[in-house]
């Protein structure tokens, strides 16, 4: 497809062939995300990013990317600096930064907003996580990092673990991984299981899905482990929060379980679910992953404004 001027709202908007292409882009800007080659690519363009919602990797990484690759960015990363404290719309907000950049990186809490910035922009959106909704750029990394750590996609075993209700990365990641050959694996408390539409979508897309009932269970014949943080700040009720805060603990021995060649990702932050131990393992793969970020957004910046094809 013509990527120049594309709203990246849902991973659902893209096809395979396009997800692999951005891939292959992705992992060629590894060595000027590293800072190893320099690059001009992005000179003279501006990159908005509106955050109105707390991100430490997304917006960093999207800053890194384009700054990397000599572009400018500007923007806010807490929103009560803004007119939208005096009651402006994101509608308004969004037609200004529009005018004032070349592509608007949008966070926002309520599910459905990159879509709507969609409609009000002059420049490509990119959705960096809307609500409970969708992550596209997360799940672009995440399936880079799989690709890099471990060979393939096609093929895979991967097991998603934790918040599947809530968890906008698991939404996404989910809708792309169907589009591949892989077998798919949900634990979840009942509380927290994976939404009805996403499991439907992804069936009818040719997924092999499954639930398994214990943590133990799930990591022994897994290729790629993906844990994810129970979303405290979208849980209506505290008390409902605390029966599932601690629920799952990925620990060296329950790793024992799991197959040598076994990766563990996580979105990040994570709280309690992967205990430091694990970090210097070589089972754990998140801080890679969160590295992935810059040139898998790298490639993004550059195929919707039209510097790259
Ligand atoms: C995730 C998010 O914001 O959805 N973080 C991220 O972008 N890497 C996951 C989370 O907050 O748990």
């Amino acid at each position: 497809m013509n990527f120049k001027g594309f709203h990246t709202v849902s991973v659902r908007d893209f096809c395979r062939e396009d997800i692999e292409h951005i891939l292959d882009l992705a992992d060629g800007m590894v060595p000027i995300a590293r800072g190893e080659k320099s690059s001009n690519l992005m000179k003279g363009k501006l990159m908005a990013t509106l955050f109105f919602e707390p991100s430490t990797r997304t917006r960093l990484s999207f800053e890194s990317a384009m700054l990397r690759m000599g572009g400018n960015v500007l923007g806010f990363a807490d929103p009560s600096g803004t007119s939208a404290k005096k009651g402006e719309t994101l509608a308004d907000t969004i037609r200004m930064a529009s005018a004032y950049s070349d592509v608007i990186v949008l966070r926002h809490p309520q599910e459905g907003a990159a879509r709507l910035a969609s409609k009000f922009s002059d420049v490509p959106i990119i959705n960096g996580g809307d609500g409970a909704g969708q992550h596209p750029t997360q799940t672009l990394l995440d399936l880079l990092t799989i690709r890099k750590e471990t060979g393939k996609i096609d093929g895979r075993k991967i097991t998603l673990v934790g918040d599947l209700k809530y968890g906008r990365t698991v939404h996404s990641l989910t809708y792309a991984l169907a589009m591949f050959d892989v077998e798919l694996t949900f634990v979840a408390p009942p509380t927290l299981q994976m939404p009805s539409e996403v499991m439907e979508l992804a069936k009818q897309m040719g997924a092999k899905t499954r639930k398994a009932n214990t943590i133990e269970e799930a990591v022994e014949d897994a290729d790629v482990i993906y844990v994810t943080r129970i979303q405290k700040e979208r849980f209506p009720d505290p008390a409902e929060y605390q029966k599932v805060a601690d629920i799952y603990q990925i620990t060296p021995e329950l790793l024992e379980r799991a197959k040598n060649t076994a990766i563990v990702m996580h979105p990040l932050p994570r709280v309690k679910e992967i205990l430091p131990e694990v970090d210097n393992t070589r089972y754990a793969a998140y801080f890679k992953q969160a590295f992935y970020g810059v040139p898998t957004r790298m490639a993004l910046l550059g195929l919707v404004t039209g510097v790259l094809e």
